[in-house]
């Protein structure tokens, strides 16, 4: 069973310091807090928080990993998964604190015999929904082969696809234009996964054109517009 959540939301005023002390104060029970306008109001709920599996793959973009981590964390339980190549770009330091990361080692260090738990099937169990920001050409190509051979590519090809996941794709401009791009998309859209489009803006090697991730906030909004314009059970 979930453990209860509470979302605590304060209608912003001089009194939101006295909030955020509370909030820091009841960490213990899980609280998670948002301000979300100017007048001097307090509204207490119950409820289940969405639990979102942010996922990085080694695309440059990756150093903007943090802050998306940041961003959801603010409203969400998460739980994040990096491939090695990753690893090059994500200052670990830049991370929320309680944020879970987790990376091809922990897949095997927390398995040990026949009958404990295999991280990709829990962490596909657990969550709600999967967000892949960046995705590298590379683990695009695998997804769409049906590849796994790493700990995000296990969870997506054990995915239960009534389950949303979203992908934003960060490469070079020659990457993004080969014509694997376009057969690949096409295999994940069939598989209902949903895409983030990337822009068009100078690279990170210098060259300017079409693959650069999507800014986190858009990704963060376009997923958080999603989740909430969902119908509700109660609708
Ligand atoms: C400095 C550097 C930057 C890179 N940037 C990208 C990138 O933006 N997008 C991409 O798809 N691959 C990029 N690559 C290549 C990937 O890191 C490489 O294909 C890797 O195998 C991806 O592994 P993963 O998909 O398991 O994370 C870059 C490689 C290097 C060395």
């Amino acid at each position: 069973m979930r453990k209860p959540q509470y979302l605590l939301f304060a209608l912003n005023s001089g009194a939101s310091l006295p909030f955020k002390r509370l909030c820091i104060s009841q960490e213990h029970l899980n609280i998670k807090a948002q301000i979300i306008s100017n007048l001097s109001f307090q509204v207490y709920s119950c409820l289940d928080l969405p639990r979102i599996l942010l996922a990085a793959s080694g695309s440059v973009a990756a150093i903007k990993f943090g802050n998306l981590c940041h961003c959801f964390s603010e409203w969400a339980e998460v739980k994040a998964v990096a491939t090695k190549a990753s690893l090059h770009f994500i200052d670990r330091a830049s991370l929320p604190k309680d944020l879970k990361l987790y990376t091809d080692e922990e897949e095997w260090s927390s398995w040990g015999k026949i009958g404990d738990s295999v991280l990709h099937i829990e962490l596909r169990r657990w969550a709600d929904i999967m967000v892949i920001a960046p995705l590298s050409a590379n683990t695009l190509g695998k997804i769409a082969g049906g590849l796994c051979d790493n700990l995000l590519t296990c969870v997506v090809r054990a995915w239960d696809y009534s389950k949303p996941i979203f992908v934003a794709p960060a490469m070079n401009t020659f990457m993004w234009s080969n014509p694997f791009t376009e057969k690949h998309l096409m295999t994940i859209d069939e598989l209902g996964i949903s895409l983030i489009p990337p822009v068009s803006k100078r690279l990170a090697c210098g060259d300017y054109g079409n693959g650069a991730m999507a800014e986190p906030s858009l990704i963060h909004s376009t997923v958080r517009l999603f989740l909430e314009s969902r119908p509700q059970p109660s609708d």
